[in-house]
């Protein structure tokens, strides 16, 4: 951990400088008003009581109230502003957080895990926003209230005030101590949030899965080892706060029975009045006070910094672009090259692609076959540019896809994912996906493509249907559909659709196939599929095994040269004339 990680976080504050300030004299203003209070209630006492001169009692309580009425405003002015200013702050951090990880690339993200990502953008950012609502505050005030406490006990008896020396070590000391042992322990705390997170979000979105293997009673224990592995840490870290809060307070309460013990004798002896020991004992209690609030500092403080070097490892990811931001060249025929192309994903052993050379060009329909995990979805990924080839190119229009501006590139790209992501809201805006420049035409038009038309339609507010989160309310075909149409909208130049009519009926993948090559006369379409059926019409079909191309040709080429296909189209039963 370094120490600058929470100075790192509250640049944040810049922009709020002006109410920073505003916060830090009004909590000023605060703590001064507390500190002259005792003073002239002493006088009142030892003056205006002692003599019985009722003007005087009544001049200083009106001061009094002035003081106290100005004080109590200060500490409203301080407690709004610091709060609007934390509020904001947080606010930003985690716009900063979210855009930064918009940018990740997949590796990225994997590297943090999403659920990780997701406690970091809500429990850290609220730790440290914690720390900014109370840090701005008590950073001034308990100086202020420990200096300035000292100075007016010592002006009121200076004899008496050394019982501070022997107190304020003590609690010092024991500050200290139970601080450093806390800060590795409350690192360790928002670990183990991370860990629940992972455990519930895989169970939410498992939960189909989970209930079909009976895996319930696995989930809840593996959940609640998570959970009591938390709540033994966090036990410990509020053992050790508890432990901290009472022994300030024996001590505070020592010091105070020490007070009025030596007090009583110095009155006594006629050297100290009734009316500077009320005020004693309060700046006593107002020092140790500060000293105990400024020990919750020592408390909040690590926990905050350990979320902020969390927050901070998230701001610090390069955002990754590309050497080159080369236009996407315009030609009148787009054509599509692997050339040899290797690829291994980072930290594997084994390459998930080795020596792939094939191309495409306008028209051109590419089927992609193969067992799962042979790297089918591997070779869209590739083009999709999330990950560089380890050797050989793919070139786009004779220029290598790693050159282009990608997002440029991406806007060329129609891509149907293998399991359909939707998100909560209307048919129409999944299928445009905030592209705001499609059409109504556009979607209904690719929606007719997708073959999902008629089932839109047929729901009562057809475009305007809402879509639950994930899609749930949709049926896996329905889902798949509406993913191939958010493909489809954008008239792309490439069409990648991986694995996307599996769960079709055979009619409906063959109209669908047949809608598509009406729009698809000028673009490439690279279609991964484990049905036979649906590649048999395909210019070109790559057949993948384990990583290792099998066989490249059509399915006539293919059924005489390639056994790995001939393998597949046996244990489908497969007969071109029967189905097609
Ligand atoms: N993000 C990843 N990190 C590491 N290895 C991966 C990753 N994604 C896939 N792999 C590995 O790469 C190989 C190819 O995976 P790929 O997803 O391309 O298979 P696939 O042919 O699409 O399979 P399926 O038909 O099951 O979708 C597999 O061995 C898989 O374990
Ligand atoms: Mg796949």
């Amino acid at each position: 951990m370094k120490e600058s990680d929470i100075l790192r976080i509250f640049k944040y504050l810049k922009p709020y400088f002006p109410m920073v300030i505003l916060v830090l004299l009004a909590t000023f203003a605060n703590a001064i008003g507390e500190l002259l209070l005792p003073n002239l209630m002493s006088s009142i006492i030892d003056i205006g009581v002692t003599n019985g001169d009722t003007a005087y009692i009544i001049s200083v309580g009106i001061k009094m109230l002035i003081v106290a009425f100005l004080s109590m405003l200060a500490m409203i002015v301080s407690s709004y502003f610091s709060s609007r200013v934390a509020m904001s702050f947080s606010r930003d951090l985690r716009r900063g957080v979210f855009l930064k990880v918009q940018s990740f690339t997949p590796q990225q993200t994997e590297k943090f895990g999403t659920a990780s990502l997701l406690t970091r953008n809500t429990d850290d950012i609220n730790q440290v926003q914690r720390v900014a609502i109370m840090g701005l505050r008590m950073l001034i005030r308990s100086p202020i209230m420990f200096i300035g406490g000292i100075m007016m006990a010592y002006r009121m008896n200076q004899k008496l005030s050394m019982i501070l020396l022997v107190s304020m070590p003590i609690i010092a000391i024991s500050i200290i101590v139970i601080g450093g042992k806390g800060f590795p322990l409350f690192k360790q705390i928002q670990k183990k949030t991370d860990k629940i997170n992972l455990i519930f979000r895989e169970r939410l979105t498992g939960l189909r899965i989970i209930r079909a293997f009976d895996k319930e009673d696995y989930e809840e224990e593996r959940f609640n080892v998570a959970n009591q592995d938390y709540v033994d840490t966090a036990i410990r870290v509020n053992t050790l706060i508890v432990t901290l809060l009472p022994l300030v307070s024996i001590v505070m309460n020592l010091t105070l029975v020490g007070v009025v013990y030596f007090a009583a004798k110095l009155i006594n002896m006629d050297m100290m009045k009734v009316g500077e020991l009320t005020a004693f004992i309060q700046y006593i209690s107002q020092i140790l006070f500060s000293l105990v609030m400024f020990s919750m500092m020592f408390v909040i403080v690590p926990s905050a910094s350990a979320s902020a070097s969390r927050i901070n490892e998230v701001l610090d990811e390069p955002v990754i672009k590309h050497k080159n931001e080369l236009d996407t060249p315009k030609v009148a025929n787009v054509h599509l090259e692997f050339n040899d192309v290797c690829f291994r994903y980072p930290g594997a052993e084994n390459p998930a692609i080795t020596g792939l050379s094939f191309t495409a060009s306008a028209g051109d329909r590419v089927s992609i076959i193969g067992g799962t995990g042979s790297g089918k979805s591997t070779i869209l990924k590739l083009i999709e540019g999330f990950y560089d080839v380890e050797s050989g190119s793919i070139k786009y229009n004779g220029i290598n896809i790693e050159d282009l501006d990608e997002e440029v590139f991406r806007d060329e790209i129609g891509f149907a994912p293998q399991r359909a992501f939707l998100f909560s809201g209307t048919i129409a805006e999944n299928i445009r996906f905030g592209r705001d420049y499609i059409t109504d035409e556009d979607v209904l038009e690719a929606l007719k493509i997708a073959q999902g038309y008629d089932f839109v339609m047929s729901l009562d507010d057809g475009l305007k249907s809402h879509v639950a989160q994930g899609g749930n309310n949709f049926s896996g075909g329905q889902k798949q559909r509406l993913a191939i149409a958010r493909a489809v909208a954008i008239k792309p130049k490439i069409y990648m659709f991986d694995d996307s009519f599996s769960a079709l009926d055979y009619k409906t993948d063959r109209a669908l196939r047949t809608a598509l090559s009406d729009v698809t006369k000028d673009a490439i379409t690279l279609i991964v599929a484990q049905r036979v059926a649906t590649v048999v019409d395909s210019d070109k079909i790559i057949v993948l095994d384990e990583g290792h191309v099998a066989g490249i040709g059509t399915h006539e080429e293919l059924m005489k040269s390639c056994d790995v296909y001939l393998d597949i189209v046996e244990s489908q039963g497969y007969e071109k004339e029967v189905i097609a």
